[in-house]
């Protein structure tokens, strides 16, 4: 087996974490790594919100169903479906305008683009997952940002 291939079958969920730091060239390598996951249409439709601070992280472990690992990591990262950014792109580029004037159909992004950004989102996350685990860095999904959305956005 192949280094990649023995990385994504040693990774699992980690719960439990070292006091260790997360040096700041892992972290770019992370994040350079999840960039580099494909999307669809290219269009990137995610974002991404690193935290490190250590308040929002206690936060976050009680808001997200009472998960005190969350509190006890040095980073999480929330990958969120980003459709603003394809409203943004729409209205920036003057794209009603000109389908408009050139007689072409026009579709506003749509519930279903929403859907594309959440998949572009996941496979995101999974490239980070594999980056972390092999630079020896454990992870843990956590999934309970949406249910208290009305609580995370005022952060
Ligand atoms: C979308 C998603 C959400 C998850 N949410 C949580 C979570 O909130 N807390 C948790 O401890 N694990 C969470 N997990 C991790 C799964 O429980 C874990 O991946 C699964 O049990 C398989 O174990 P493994 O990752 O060690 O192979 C999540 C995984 C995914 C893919």
């Amino acid at each position: 087996m192949n280094d990649i291939i023995k990385t994504i079958n040693n990774r699992k969920s980690l719960r439990k974490f070292s006091e260790k730091e997360i040096k700041i060239e892992e972290e770019k390598a992370i994040i350079q790594s999840a960039l580099r996951a494909p999307t669809a249409g290219n269009l990137m439709l995610y974002s991404m919100i690193v935290i490190k601070n250590k308040e929002i992280l206690k936060k976050l472990s009680v808001s997200c169903d009472n998960q005190p690992f969350i509190a006890s990591a040095k980073m999480a990262i929330i990958f969120l479906s980003d459709y603003q950014r394809l409203c943004d792109y729409f209205e920036m580029s003057n794209v009603k305008e000109y389908r408009d004037n050139n007689n072409l159909s026009y579709d506003y992004p749509e519930l279903s683009d929403l859907l594309l950004g959440t998949e572009d989102a996941i496979t995101a996350v999974q490239n980070t997952v594999i980056a972390a685990e092999s630079i020896d860095i454990g992870s843990c999904y956590f999934g309970d940002i949406i249910e208290n959305y009305e609580f995370h956005r005022n952060y």
